[in-house]
């Protein structure tokens, strides 16, 4: 048995406020707590999204009172709410700054809004943006001219991964983060999983997903899973089906499958999944918290009923290596194979 610490997802998405029919704090959670992942960055770009004080206040508030781990709520960017950003910068574990289009309406465009942001969001809180392609050479140079921390969600493209090698190399104040998805998958396999794989940034090519692997030890700072859940029934839509897959209970079972083919070390996963996102996000240590799992056993996912209230992943029947047994959270065991204990009384 191998004892780990509980992991931490800088990048999920729980729905709260009006998208609870897809997930919400006390499913999201437990979905987290059934992945081995005990603290979670919740993302702003909810209905309505959360822009002031207010909004911040009302979620983390819910947050706190339903969530079965440590849930740290983001705020985000908006160019008409700008007056906002100081008190939510006392507050909010980060900033998301959506670049391109995705889901939801929070987007911001255009050079003064984006400079603005860039100097009056604190220099000691991250700034974590949604970037593709030409937005990421934006996000290295608003990191570059005001000397800020930029972190880069979602990284998919191997032109991307190697621009941000090669601003790391000059010492610029950049982080970034992958998803299980992205290294996992490519779109060849949006061919038979259809519209259930949409996501944004979209599955890319093999020689994305192998140049990603190529920077796993080195630019590669987190795995974060955009934990991004829709209904079924929205996802096979016809009209506009969502953007998103959920991950949050596949993501360190597949870690921990590469892991055992060798593709990376046990440490490097612990690394990508806790120590730096710990360290890139200034979160609190979290006492008498730990998972353990059993390195050889092996499994078809899932091995036990999703907690995500979408109720499917894309990993369905993938093969994994390495299982989850046991996690204990502030000195409670709170999952034990698979099972979220107490979850239904
Ligand atoms: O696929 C995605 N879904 N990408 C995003 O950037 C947003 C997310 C969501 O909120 O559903
Ligand atoms: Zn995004
Ligand atoms: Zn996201």
């Amino acid at each position: 048995m191998m004892r780990l610490p509980g992991m931490v997802d800088v990048h999920v998405h729980l729905r709260v406020p009006g998208g609870e029919h897809k997930e919400d704090f006390r499913t999201g959670s437990a979905a987290a707590l059934a992945g081995g992942v005990t603290t979670v960055l919740a993302m702003p770009n909810t209905h309505p999204p959360i822009v002031s004080r207010n909004d911040w206040n009302i979620a983390q508030e819910k947050a706190f009172s339903e969530s079965l781990c440590d849930v740290f709520m983001y705020a985000g960017a908006s160019a008409e709410h700008l007056d906002q950003l100081p008190a939510l910068g006392e507050k909010a574990v980060a900033l998301k700054l959506y670049m391109d289009q995705t889901y939801g309406p929070l987007r911001v465009e255009g050079l003064k809004a984006l400079s603005d942001i860039a100097r009056l969001w604190p220099k000691h809180k991250m700034l974590a943006v949604h970037a593709e392609g030409t937005s990421i050479a934006v996000g290295i140079s608003l990191a570059a001219a005001y000397n800020r921390p930029v972190h880069f969600c979602h990284v998919s493209r191997k032109e991307e991964i190697e621009l941000i090698a090669a601003a790391k190399q000059q010492g610029l104040p950049v982080t970034c983060e992958v998803t299980p998805h992205h290294l996992f998958l490519t779109s060849a396999d949006a061919e038979h999983l259809g519209s259930l794989v949409d996501m944004r940034p979209t599955l890319a090519e093999q020689r994305d997903v192998d140049a990603l692997w190529d920077h796993i030890e080195t630019t590669i700072d987190c795995v974060a899973t955009d934990h991004a859940p829709h209904t079924l029934d929205e996802k096979n839509a016809a009209q506009n089906p969502p953007p998103g897959v959920p991950g949050l209970e596949s993501a360190l079972p597949l870690m921990l499958t590469a892991a055992s083919q060798g593709r990376l070390s046990y440490e490097r996963v612990v690394d990508l999944m806790y120590t730096n996102p710990r360290k890139i996000f200034s979160l609190p240590e979290q006492p008498d918290t730990w998972i353990e799992v059993d390195p050889d056993a092996k499994y078809v996912f899932p091995d036990h009923p999703l907690y995500t209230k979408c109720g499917w992943s894309p990993f369905s029947d993938f093969p994994m290596q390495g299982k989850i047994r046991k996690v204990v959270f502030k000195g409670r065991d709170v999952v034990r194979d698979g099972e979220v204990l107490d979850y239904y009384s």
